[in-house]
């Protein structure tokens, strides 16, 4: 055994140091010492509060857990393999610090309830910083959109050319993905606020401890209703995995698309050299590496989560060591999620630049009006599976030809149909195909000054 006694006098002798390295969390939970330490405090007041230690030892433990913080923040506290986890760190230097008095402080507890309550804290803390980082990156996005309504893009489908957009548009799409991961980490965030402090080691306390006072303390929202769910409860964890995964999704298809965009056949955006990066061989090339890393890591969020719905699924009730597997996968996903969001956000806000004239030309190069040809023609009679078959036609025409539907005379047109008549250009412009499409939720210009007041209206909401 170690020099401090972890477990009872129940053990005669010591762990293999490799089984020891193996049991051992501290390389990684101690991620979590601040939340232990306001976990550990809350706790404290609590004991005092109902009577089950004196005041004066209540304060000495908040003192001494306090000092152990601010030796975490000026780097002087470094625990060992041997303390094993940052709960045991975290008593045994309070034991140094306060003595006798610091032995009190698991009374009424366990590591069980602990560790939940300080991966609730930890996960409460990163999902205000995320809905933050994302407000931050919907705000970008929308910056860019206001400056491009009237810039066009070509809309796909099936990755064909279909019906071209307002760039503002296409932007707002994204924007409002955003906007649902903002508002589904609100939604992860009633699930994490829950106390199970006091749960025990899985069937409560013979102590009078008082489950709402800690709870109050720690700003949560509620407790716990059942001590073994409490303890072995990790619903919000991948919970919260999925809503990662979802916010990679959403992040991943940007990247795709910059990618795409970026590329010679596209060139649709140029990448600021303050993005992209060089290749040691090739001195032409410019890569988008940003994005291509967004697509990359998505992979491992996607790996956590998968890891913990397995992780948790085949476990008999209460707390199993397997759920000390839980912490490294969401922390990553943290992690990961930070950095993208951040490296994207920077990447739209300075690192990429639309190529204006290049969009202007390649939505004037394809049958991407024909469906307005069809419109134009059904808006004046004609039904509408009659008029597609016409417009397929011309078109099947036109590309013999060599030709684009702009470049058809009037002549032409008319013996296509009587009903067409010389405002047919106008109506087939990019322009007007674009702000025709003036439907709720459409690409119209005027659609997408709503849409972008609204969006203004969407993020200055923060619940
Ligand atoms: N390090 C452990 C974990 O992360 C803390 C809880 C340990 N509980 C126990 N009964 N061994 O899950």
């Amino acid at each position: 055994m170690t020099e401090q006694q972890t477990w009872s006098q129940r053990f005669e002798s010591a762990l293999h140091p490799a089984i020891a390295r193996f049991n051992a969390s501290i390389n990684f939970d101690i991620e979590l010492i601040e939340y232990d330490l306001t976990g550990s405090q809350a706790h404290a007041k609590m004991l005092a509060h109902t009577g089950i230690i004196s005041h004066e030892e209540g304060s000495l433990l908040v003192a001494g857990l306090e000092q152990i913080r601010q030796e975490y923040q000026q780097g002087k506290f470094h625990p060992g393999i041997d303390a094993e986890d940052i709960h045991f760190a975290v008593e045994h230097r309070l034991v140094e610090i306060t003595g006798d008095v610091g032995k009190k402080i698991h009374t009424a507890r366990s590591r069980n309830d602990q560790v939940g309550t300080d991966t609730r804290l930890y996960l409460r803390d990163q999902i205000q910083q995320i809905r933050s980082q994302l407000r931050e990156f919907q705000s970008v996005l929308l910056n860019v959109a206001e400056k491009h309504v009237e810039t066009l893009i070509p809309g796909y489908t099936h990755l064909q050319r279909a019906q071209p957009v307002s760039l503002a548009h296409h932007l707002l799409a994204y924007f409002q993905m955003a906007q649902r991961d903002w508002e589904r980490l609100g939604d992860v965030d009633h699930r994490v606020n829950i106390s199970p402090l006091g749960c025990g080691a899985l069937a409560g306390t013979t102590f009078p401890i008082d489950r709402h006072y800690t709870a109050d303390l720690l700003h949560f929202d509620n407790v716990y209703a059942n001590s073994l769910d409490g303890v072995s409860d990790r619903d919000f964890a991948i919970e919260f995995l999925c809503a990662a995964s979802l916010i990679m999704v959403h992040l991943s298809r940007l990247s795709e698309e910059v990618i795409l965009w970026s590329s010679q056949e596209f060139s649709f955006v140029t990448l600021k050299d303050s993005c992209a990066t060089g290749s040691s061989i090739m001195p032409q090339k410019k890569n988008p590496d940003v994005p291509e890393l967004v697509r990359g890591k998505t992979g491992r969020v996607f790996g956590h989560l998968q890891a913990m719905l397995v992780i948790v699924k085949g476990l008999p009730l209460a707390y199993n060591k397997d759920l000390q597997e839980d912490k490294e996968g969401l922390f990553d996903s943290v992690n990961t999620v930070k950095a993208c969001l951040e490296a994207m956000t920077i990447l739209l806000r300075e690192g990429l630049e639309f190529r204006t004239q290049r969009l202007a030309e390649a939505v004037t190069e394809d049958f991407s009006n024909a469906t307005d040809v069809a419109d134009y023609l059904a808006a004046r009679g004609v039904p509408f599976r009659e008029a597609y078959n016409l417009v397929g036609k011309v078109v099947k025409t036109s590309i013999a030809a060599g030709k684009l539907l702009k470049d058809l005379t009037l002549d032409e047109w008319k013996q296509l149909h009587p009903a067409f008549a010389a405002d047919i250009y106008e109506a087939i412009s990019p322009k007007q195909v674009v702000a025709a499409r003036n439907s709720y939720g459409g690409t119209g210009f005027a659609q997408v000054h709503k849409a972008l007041q609204a969006a203004h209206t969407q993020i200055n909401l923060n619940t």
